[in-house]
């Protein structure tokens, strides 16, 4: 293994030799400096949870079926009143120049050419508008709550303004471990990479009265939105409100009765609370609390079409990708996204086939063997 490779330059084809779109991080280990990889690759702490939510997909089998009729097979879904035709979507990620020179903009290009939801970061690189204008599908936009109440209300007019169809709110980061990986490789963050969305704002403003108190629960206090603020977003909002972090059937439960619109499950990839169950064991679980209608989407693990078949068995409605996109944009930009979300969705495609699965309800049916 050599550390001190330099990073190749990203490619402007599809390179030979991806034969699955987990193929893309393998390769994606030469295209990224090593601090910055050690970053994106890994989770919080000591990755114990990045590693259980990869691992809990194994624990799951397909059962193949030989005699169905597949004439009319389709992956499409409807969601909040939209049209997709795939279940796959685009994680939020932040910063992704770190990754690619065009970072955000080649994402929502690979996402407009492959009719795929993408989820725009409040902390992404470029802007929540030059990503709406590069992307001509659908794109909600995650939002993380400001200290200020009123730079978080004009992100959301921004959004609304820029044609966003819904509000993604991620409640699980408002503190997140470091990642003892990334500690160790020396990653820190360079002043190249913006949050570009963020940069009228006034730096965030040290309480004065802190003093003796701790800076995490500080910290956590001035990130996380109230119950109320929550609720009024979720009360005055023109978009669908969906939140995302969710891991426990109450907390499910709790935001189906305040009118979230849907809710998304996941441990933001292994990268907050280390030691927190794997998202996919707690999927069925939440999706027993909220009943069959509730919108539930997944992220979390997910590698390879076989993982999203058994999200959706579990009861996922649609699942994010996370790193696999951001992997293949540090190899080949937009081309390299679209082409993995191509083999992704070719491979939720063969599982379908062979499992005797013609949409997206017969996998919610299917019942999987636990190994
Ligand atoms: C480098 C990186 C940055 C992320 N940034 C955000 C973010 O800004 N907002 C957010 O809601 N989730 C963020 N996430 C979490 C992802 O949206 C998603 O939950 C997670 O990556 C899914 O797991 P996977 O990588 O195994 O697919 C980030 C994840 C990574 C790896």
């Amino acid at each position: 293994m050599n550390h001190h490779r330099t990073p190749l330059s990203p490619l402007d084809y599809i390179p030979a030799g991806i034969a699955c779109a987990r193929d893309y991080e393998q390769l994606a280990q030469k295209f990224i400096p090593a601090d910055i990889l050690a970053y994106i690759s890994g989770g919080s702490g000591h990755d114990i949870t990045l590693r259980n939510n990869e691992q809990a997909f194994h624990h799951w089998a397909i059962t193949p079926r030989i005699m169905a009729n597949l004439d009319n097979a389709n992956t499409g879904l409807e969601l909040f009143g939209n049209r997709f035709r795939h279940p796959l979507f685009l994680a939020p990620v932040a910063y992704q120049t770190l990754m690619h020179p065009q970072g955000e903009l080649d994402t929502a290009y690979a996402a407009a050419s492959t009719d795929t939801c993408m989820l725009a970061s409040t902390l992404s690189s470029v802007t929540l508008e030059q990503i709406a204008e590069r992307d001509h599908f659908k794109h909600w936009f995650q939002l993380y709550f400001q200290p200020r109440q009123e730079d978080t209300e004009a992100l959301i007019k921004r959004a609304i303004a820029a044609r966003y169809q819904a509000i993604v709110v991620t409640l699980d980061a408002a503190i997140q471990a470091p990642s003892i990986r990334a500690v160790r490789a020396g990653f820190k963050w360079s002043d190249a990479v913006i949050a570009a969305n963020l940069i009228h704002q006034p730096p965030a403003a040290c309480a004065k009265d802190s003093a003796g108190l701790s800076p995490i629960f500080q910290s956590y206090r001035r990130n996380a939105p109230t119950q109320q603020q929550l609720q009024q977003l979720i009360d005055d909002s023109p978009l669908p409100v969906i939140i995302k972090g969710v891991m426990h059937p109450q907390d499910a439960l709790q935001l189906k009765a305040s009118g979230a619109a849907g809710i998304i499950v996941s441990n933001h990839g292994g990268r907050t609370l280390d030691g927190a169950p794997a998202s996919l064991p707690v999927l069925p679980l939440v999706r027993a609390a909220v009943g069959d209608d509730f919108p539930v989407l997944f992220d979390s693990g997910i590698r390879s079409g076989s993982d999203i078949f058994k999200a959706i068995a579990l009861g996922a409605d649609a699942v994010l990708t996370g790193r696999l996109q951001l992997y293949a944009l540090s190899v080949a930009g937009a081309l390299g996204v679209a082409h993995m979300i191509k083999l992704l969705r070719e491979e939720l495609e063969l599982c379908m086939a062979m499992s005797g699965c013609a949409n997206l309800a017969d996998i919610r049916v299917t019942e999987l063997h636990k190994v």
